[in-house]
């Protein structure tokens, strides 16, 4: 017999690294066409048992395979819509549940990865606000002269908050829309969490900076005098998005020394001072609505999250699409789901569990959703 010699100890050690890698290349390995196979199989295969919604920052070989795509007011009105059993929701965590709160207790909404958060989302959580409420009620009294509203951006716990104390929900579709309805409600309105989104649309509705106010969480009476709280209209969050912060007013003046006649176009998560430089401010369905329209031969810079404005710039070559930061503004949450995960979420569907569910609690679900009514009544 001949004895095969055995190969050095650390040649073994990187036959095992090496396996390792490669099978953690199989993993996270970019999606190959076998991947994107199975996901057209298996979506046939399930039809009308499932339904795909897609949000404009999601990837491109994700929003492929969507059944429907929207900014967050139209996937809101649509799961509240579908009948279908199983809803994947190719978004964040706060869409999902607001999916959940919308739909009947025998639909299951999907989220593929449930580490996509939202970090604005975050920035305001019950115990704050409930605190923020107790400090305005040693001033004014809140129930009887506030509007609490929160952007669509938040947990069901703010969601629900709003259901309880006569609140509403907005998006950054109908803002403006939802503020005019608080406002008649009641003199003033507490918007949380995103500062910028309140702010940009008070700006547009011809509200004096003296009537706006900065809240805080993390000083006493939100850093505010008693005065300052008792002479605002607005009392907005501090919280930002940290994707659309990045954007600056000097990008756009750069952009359009080096582009005279490029329009700009900004979503409103990003600050006032770039919403006021720009030429078009919207949500990202807006944003979408605008460059489709405009004549080829239009140019635009864009103020919003990478994905949205390649596909822009794919889908149009007749009309020149930029980013409007020389550095990348990707939201990394959103990037979280790849094909890899809804391919998981398909299969565990057809397999009879489906993982990843997102649940709310009718304890928060209920005011919740009159919350979410109120703003979908109004559209
Ligand atoms: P819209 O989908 O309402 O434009 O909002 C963008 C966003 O940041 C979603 O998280
Ligand atoms: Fe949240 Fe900003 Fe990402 Fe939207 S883009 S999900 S607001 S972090």
């Amino acid at each position: 017999m001949i004895d095969t010699p055995r190969p050095p100890a650390d040649t073994l050690a990187m036959d095992a690294n090496a396996r390792a890698r490669s099978q953690l290349d199989q993993l996270y390995a970019p999606p190959e066409e076998e991947i994107l196979h199975r996901i057209r199989a298996i979506k046939q295969e399930l039809g009308e048992r499932v339904l795909i919604l897609g949000h404009h920052y999601q990837r491109e070989e994700v929003i492929a395979f969507a059944d429907i795509t929207g900014d967050s007011l139209k996937l809101a009105q649509q799961a509240a819509q579908t009948n279908a059993p199983n809803i994947i929701f190719c978004g964040v965590h706060f869409m999902a549940e607001t999916a959940d709160i919308l739909t009947g207790d025998d639909q299951h909404v999907i989220l593929p990865d449930p580490a996509a958060g939202c970090s604005m989302a975050d920035m305001a959580d019950e115990e704050q606000v409930a605190r923020c409420w107790r400090e305005l009620a040693e001033v004014i009294n809140p129930d009887e002269c506030v509007t609490p509203v929160t952007y669509i951006n938040s947990t069901a716990a703010l969601k629900a908050f709003c259901g309880r104390h006569g609140g509403i929900v907005c998006t950054s579709s109908n803002a403006r829309r939802i503020m005019e309805w608080a406002w008649r409600r009641r003199e003033k309105i507490l918007f949380f969490p995103d500062q910028h989104l309140g702010e940009n649309t008070a700006v547009a509705m011809g509200v004096p900076d003296k009537a706006m106010i900065l809240w805080d969480p993390f000083q006493p009476l939100g850093g505010n005098q008693p005065e300052d709280i008792r002479r605002a209209r607005l009392i907005l969050w501090k919280g930002f998005c940290s994707v659309h912060q990045l954007f600056r007013p000097e990008h756009a003046e750069a952009m359009r020394r080096e582009h005279p006649g490029i329009e700009i176009l900004a979503h409103p998560e990003c600050s006032r001072a770039v919403c006021e430089t720009a030429d078009f401010v919207g949500s990202t369905e807006a944003i979408i609505r605008h460059v489709s329209e405009a004549p080829a031969g239009s140019s635009f810079a864009i103020a919003t999250e990478l994905n949205l404005v390649n596909r822009l710039r794919i889908q149009h070559p007749d009309k020149p699409v930029y980013f409007l930061s020389p550095t990348i503004c990707m939201c990394s949450t959103m990037f979280r789901t790849d094909p890899q995960h809804l391919y998981a979420a398909l299969a565990d569907i057809r397999d009879g569990r489906p993982g990843n569910r997102v649940t709310v609690p009718e304890s928060d679900a209920g005011p919740a959703r009159l919350a979410l009514d109120r703003m979908l009544e109004l559209g």
